[in-house]
């Protein structure tokens, strides 16, 4: 398959540093972590090898329709087989560590129903030593976006409260098969995403939806991302207890959780708008960080969806109390909210939080435009989403996991050579968060989102978010290969370092 491969960078370390750059290395404190995310799914391949059980990504992209080009990460990047070359990759950039995701099902092919796979530990084993030996500390997710199928066909997944037990089980698989290398983890990757794609839009598995469209016929967007929400937190403070009671001490690392948040700039300056921007960061953002770092969901929540929001048991509750370590945000765009005054379709974007969001104002666009739905080039959205979580949330250790600029993969050659637009995202981003550190803002490390294209869920392969260029994959498999065409800008990054 030809798929995607051959490295090209832009690269946020290298640009910080290019000619006549305004922000450099002197600006971050000499403990703060860059480096570059991926995710298993997207990179991994190697679906069906050694024992991996099937995943709910593995099924999902099975069915008719459900992926823009009608692709899969069957073999994505086959990063499982070509881990080395992506480590020596990696290090080539100078970045001190590495995000990725542990494939739960490589780990536990039929979730606890079944054993632990001894190959799929020995795999991030390799990986994890790797990283080690070359200086890159590892990062790690341990859910981003998948699961078991058997979760799923057993029980119905995040619907079901039984999947806290099996979350917990697999979290301590990990922190005690990896935590000894391993110091900073990540429970689940944007699960406010990830409850609103699946339960209310359909557009990722279970793909459950109330209006019915394309292989998307069944469920109950009023109440099923709300269940799935609760559920969610709840697997994430099982994991985090987990951690706390049995490894923390032993092991010394951190433990947080990755949302996902666009920045909301009133629509126009009159206060129904103003509301209505803090609504949707409430209900977007604030249903999961509120629980997690204050103890139960926003009040604003609590008033509009009434009983439809689960609530917390005493014993729940307790449980919350586990303070999360930090708190990872993944951010890449701002829209404009306008309050649309009890009238907004519940399946648009943002309607739960009765907000309309567009991109234009006046004939103007807020940013520059890239080629994902509703990503546009706004940097100072980064600085303000950032001062927002130090605000409420008391300037908890925060890390920006991921921040990246979309291409189409149908660009040309030279332009992803010289990579012009992504450095110049990059430089005006860090240039952002820089300033909301210069602001007293904990911030303690930053992820380009992507090391490498990969596989961009709904968008299949046409989307790119590398650094690196993927070209092409031959084949795919022990033994497989890919090219690379690396830049001038792998030499700037040895005088960053
Ligand atoms: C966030 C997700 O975590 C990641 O998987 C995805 O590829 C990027 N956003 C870009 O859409």
């Amino acid at each position: 398959r030809a798929a995607a491969l051959a490295p090209l960078l832009a690269l946020f370390l290298h640009i910080i540093i290019s000619a006549g750059a305004s922000i450099d290395r002197s600006q971050f404190p000499e403990s703060f972590l860059f480096g570059a995310s991926t995710s298993s799914y997207q990179v991994e391949g190697a679906s069906s090898e050694d024992n991996k059980g099937a995943s709910n990504w593995d099924v999902f992209t099975q069915l008719p329709g459900e992926i823009k080009d009608g692709s899969n990460g069957d073999v994505a990047d086959d990063h499982y087989h070509l881990y080395e070359e992506d480590v020596v990759l990696i290090h080539s950039l100078g970045v001190d560590s590495y995000r990725f995701s542990i494939s739960w099902s490589r780990i536990l092919p039929r979730g606890r129903f079944g054993k632990i796979n001894e190959v799929g530990i020995a795999f991030y084993n390799k990986l994890i030593n790797l990283l080690l030996s070359k200086g890159i500390q590892p990062f790690v997710t341990l859910s981003h976006y998948d699961l078991p199928q058997e979760l799923e066909d057993r029980y119905g997944a995040w619907l079901n409260s039984e999947i806290q037990q099996d979350f917990g089980y697999y979290a301590e698989v990990c922190f005690r098969e990896f935590g000894d290398r391993v110091k900073h983890w990540v429970t689940l990757n944007e699960p406010n995403l990830w409850s609103k794609f699946g339960y209310m839009l359909g557009t990722y598995p279970p793909g459950r939806c109330s209006q019915p469209h394309g292989n998307c016929d069944s469920g109950d967007s009023t109440i099923e991302p709300y269940i799935a929400a609760h559920n969610m937190i709840l697997s994430h403070a099982t994991a985090l207890s987990i951690y706390k009671k049995n490894y923390q001490v032993e092991q010394g690392g951190v433990i947080g959780i990755v949302l996902y948040t666009k920045w909301y700039e009133p629509f126009r300056n009159i206060t129904a708008d103003h509301l209505a921007a803090q609504r949707a960061l409430t209900f977007g953002l604030a249903w999961f960080l509120d629980p997690i770092i204050l103890g139960d969901y926003p009040p604003d929540m609590r008033r509009f969806f009434s009983t439809r929001l689960p609530t917390f048991t005493d014993q729940e509750k307790i449980m919350l109390q586990n303070k999360v370590d930090f708190i990872g945000i993944n951010h890449y765009t701002t829209v404009y909210a306008q309050d649309c005054n009890f009238s907004c379709e519940t399946t648009t974007s943002d309607g739960n939080a009765m907000v309309i969001t567009s991109v234009e104002r006046n004939g103007q666009l807020i940013g520059a435009p890239t080629p994902m739905p509703y990503f546009y080039v706004v940097p100072r959205g980064l600085e303000k989403i950032v001062m927002y979580i130090k605000g409420r949330y008391n300037n908890i250790p925060m890390y920006i996991t991921e921040n990246g600029f979309a291409q189409n993969t149908t660009i040309l050659p030279q332009d992803f050579l010289n990579d012009t637009d992504r450095i110049e995202f990059l430089q005006s981003y860090l240039t952002s968060l820089s300033e909301a550190m210069r602001q007293g803002a904990d911030v303690r490390g930053y992820f380009v989102w992507s090391l490498m294209d990969n596989f961009e869920w709904s968008f299949g392969y046409t989307m790119r978010f590398g650094r690196t260029k993927v070209q092409a994959i031959q084949p795919a498999g022990p033994g497989s290969s890919r090219t690379y065409t690396s830049l001038a800008l792998q030499t700037i990054s040895k005088q960053f370092r």
